[in-house]
């Protein structure tokens, strides 16, 4: 499925994949997610490189490796990721190799058949039967798993699981508030029950995301269009505040929301992703005498090969409903319709089966 040039319709087109060359891989796709990502590659907001070959929330089986490949070999049942670890840059050397700043794609290029080559959206491009990824890019799970769940972990359920367990560090006891509970917010919301929180309390301007937020795990829920998140919040904690608020839809005016709904010492995790024209005021004197943490989480800080099968493990025992995150399956034509149901909030992931 290619995105041809900036806001043109999407398109289904043949696609030319090299065979692997050293350290590249194959994989055919069984299920990939539609993500906002790659609505933001179609409308121009990401870069100029048409023509993209959407799709990066992916899981499928390799098909073939190129030389020097040793992780994964033909038949393994892998999930895309879009931070192969590099290994060598100085974040991996100081071994937090989940802030990798050399992450590996595929050193060749798939084209059409008239040579143009593609742009495959975050080194991934799985909207597609076959991909060339590094391999690097292909974590091998447990293959009991439904592919169309699988590869949700590629992309924002990641991000989300990842900023509660990896950047917030939630742990048993504690309380949580999650601003934002679309896919990315819901995910976090069931990776803080599934790190033992004790309160997690969902805020949205959507009563129906609330609804939903109470299936993942949130204790309380909040509408944010009636209420004061901030007061609401306080008054669920003992008027202090939670201790961890991950802020899970990337605007300054939420941001602020979860600055001032943590407690003192507090963790505020941002794993929204927020636009370049954004600005933050904030009183410098709260953000030092509140005091604690202020981070981002990029991909859920994870690490695929120590996250994806853990996770998927987690699933297959029944502690971890992904399914949940799968609203419909859909097929590579029906890619348009998709976006447009999640511009209108209608769906948590649609997934394109292959
Ligand atoms: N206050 C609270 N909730 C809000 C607000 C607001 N002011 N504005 C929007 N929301 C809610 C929406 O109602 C929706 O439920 O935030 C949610 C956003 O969900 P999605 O649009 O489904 O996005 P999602 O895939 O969850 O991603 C959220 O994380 O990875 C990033 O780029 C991604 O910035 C995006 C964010
Ligand atoms: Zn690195
Ligand atoms: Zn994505």
């Amino acid at each position: 499925m290619i995105a041809p040039g900036r806001d043109e319709p999407v398109r289904v087109e043949t696609i030319v994949v090299p065979d692997p060359g050293p350290g590249e891989a194959v994989v055919q796709i069984q299920a990939c997610g539609v993500c906002h990502t790659d609505l933001h590659y179609k409308q121009g907001g990401i870069n100029d490189e048409f023509p993209f070959l959407l799709g990066h929330e992916a899981a499928g089986v390799v098909e073939s490796v190129g030389d020097g490949v040793t992780d994964v070999s033909p038949g393994d049942f892998v999930i895309l990721n879009w931070r192969a670890v590099c290994g060598n840059c100085r974040a991996c050397l100081r071994g937090r190799p989940w802030y990798c700043f050399d992450t590996h794609n595929a050193t060749q290029k798939m084209t059409l058949t008239d040579g143009t080559e593609l742009s495959p959206a975050l080194g991934i491009g799985a909207f597609a039967e076959k991909t060339l990824v590094a391999a690097g890019q292909c974590t091998k799970v447990d293959p009991a798993v439904a592919p169309q769940v699988a590869g949700l972990l590629g992309c924002g359920v990641m991000a989300g699981i990842g900023a509660a367990i990896n950047t917030g560090n939630v742990g048993r006891g504690d309380t949580v508030a999650v601003i934002g509970c679309g896919g990315v917010g819901d995910a976090a919301i069931a990776g803080a029950n599934l790190a033992g929180a004790a309160r997690i309390i969902a805020v949205d301007i959507d009563d129906r995301k609330l609804e939903t937020a109470r299936t993942m795990g949130a204790t309380h829920t909040v509408n944010s269009k009636d209420t004061d998140p901030v007061e609401a919040i306080r008054e669920l904690t003992g008027g202090f505040g939670a201790d961890v608020v991950i802020e899970a839809v990337g605007r300054p005016e939420t941001y602020k929301q979860a600055f001032y709904a943590r407690d003192l010492a507090g963790t505020v995790v941002l794993v929204g992703v927020p636009t370049p024209q954004m600005k933050l005021e904030l009183p410098l004197l709260d953000v030092f005498g509140r005091g604690g943490a202020l981070k981002s989480s990029w991909y859920g800080d994870c690490l695929p090969s120590r996250d994806f099968p853990m996770l998927i493990d987690l699933h297959l025992q029944g502690r971890l409903n992904l399914e949940a995150f799968v609203t419909e399956t859909i097929e590579l034509t029906d890619v348009e319709k998709a976006f447009e149901r999640m511009h209108h909030g209608d769906v948590l992931r649609s997934v394109v089966i292959l």
